[in-house]
């Protein structure tokens, strides 16, 4: 049984599928690892880390596919880059697949079996597997780094000989798992720090924290979660007077952190350019949501723009932490690749009646087969 890792192909992307720590693990499984030469570089990771932990490097992403039944990558790779793989190789990323139908089309067209690691039910036994938790603790952590060293002045309150320096006040919007890990940092830099969110949950997690709450508690907040633990998409109505009450408070904020998503579709519009024009200048506002379309107008993926003296944080993500995000990347995958091999035989042995693997999986035998991606008829 053949696993290949190849090297990432966007240029932006930072990780990589595999550590030294999770080869061992995998040839632990009767598994021969092959990893593209190179491909761990910007996670800190050499050819001679991985060729000591066991696997074999090869020199470019045609020899590291070759004859693979699993291929393991980051972000979904083109179909045609898993030519030479072995007949219904399986694919394991993280595979954005909403709107991306000819991407699709193109693996099952490829007899490729691909299985998107962000659709993994969020149930007690695949939470080793929560690609969308690892990475967004990180993502959170990293935007609290990320405002304070755009923002000119100290986070804690600081009395010194030479004066007093006020603690900065940060406003988080969005309190799931990034937001949590947003309030936790910006409280353990010594910030004072409020939150938000639709769901009436989370109110108590963030004043578990030690942050203060800050929402329109009416009766449609009261109803705004999913069975899944998501969040709804608001009324028009609710979202005009959750702005009216998050316009006064921004205004005082040093740095906003929005982290606000619902999943599958656009991100919402937490704050307008007239909120954004309201705050001091040296003010930080960092979006965590910018590739989904951002939470706050003006936001750019990838920059820093500056808006009236006003910085908006658009590049700020778990792809700035690169060791630690493919550390936990990596043991997410393969906590989901040891559920598809038989131990004894030490082969692939898929079960596809497993929850996990009806709920991951998009392509298998010519066609796609996840009933949310069906593509629609002409
Ligand atoms: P997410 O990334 O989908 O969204 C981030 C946050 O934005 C959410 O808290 C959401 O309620 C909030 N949001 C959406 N629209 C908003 C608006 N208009 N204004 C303000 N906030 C808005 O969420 P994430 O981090 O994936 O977490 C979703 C849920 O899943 C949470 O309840 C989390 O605790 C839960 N979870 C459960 C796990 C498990 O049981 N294994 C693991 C991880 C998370």
């Amino acid at each position: 049984m053949r696993i290949a890792i190849p090297a990432e192909t966007d240029p932006l992307e930072t990780r990589v599928a595999a550590s030294p720590e999770t080869i061992k693990k995998l040839l632990g499984l009767g598994a021969e690892v092959v990893v593209q030469s190179g491909a761990g570089l910007a996670s800190g990771i050499t050819d001679a880390d991985y060729s000591a932990a066991g696997a074999q490097i090869a020199k470019d992403a045609a020899a590291t596919v070759k004859d693979a039944q699993i291929v393991l990558q980051v972000r979904r790779p083109k179909a045609a880059s898993l030519k030479g793989a072995a007949e219904g190789v399986v694919l394991i990323s993280i595979m954005d697949p909403y709107g991306q139908d000819a991407a699709l089309q193109a693996l099952a067209k490829a007899g490729i079996s691909s299985f998107a690691m962000e659709l993994m039910p969020r149930i007690t036994r695949a939470q080793s597997m929560d690609v969308l938790s690892s990475q967004a603790n990180l993502a959170g952590y990293r935007s609290v780094i990320d405002g304070s060293g755009e923002y000119g002045r100290a986070m804690p309150m600081m009395m010194t000989a030479a004066g007093t320096v006020p603690a900065a006040r940060i406003f988080v919007m969005g309190v799931g798992v990034a937001g949590l890990q947003a309030i936790a940092t910006a409280r353990r830099l010594g910030a004072i720090v409020t939150a938000t969110d639709v769901r009436p949950a989370t109110k108590e997690q963030v004043e578990s924290l030690g942050a203060k709450f800050v929402a329109v508690e009416d009766d449609e907040f009261k109803q705004a979660e999913t069975a899944g633990g998501y969040a709804k998409q608001m009324s028009a109505e609710y979202q005009a007077k959750q702005a009216l009450l998050v316009a006064g408070h921004i205004a005082k904020q040093d740095i906003v952190i929005t982290t606000a998503l619902i999943p599958g579709r656009p991100a919402p519009r937490l704050v307008s350019a007239d909120m954004v024009k309201s705050m001091r200048p040296g003010s930080v506002l960092v979006d965590l949501a910018v590739e989904r379309g951002g939470n706050v107008e003006g936001a750019q993926a990838g920059k820093v723009v500056v808006v009236n003296g006003v910085k908006i944080v658009g590049d700020s993500s778990a792809l700035k932490l690169p060791a630690t995000a493919s550390a936990l990347y990596a043991k997410n995958l393969f906590a989901f690749v040891e559920t598809m091999i038989d131990k004894t035989e030490k082969k692939l042995a898929i079960q596809w009646d497993d929850e996990l693997v009806k709920a991951t999986c998009l392509t298998r035998g010519g066609a796609i087969v996840h009933p949310n991606f069906q593509p629609k008829p002409e």
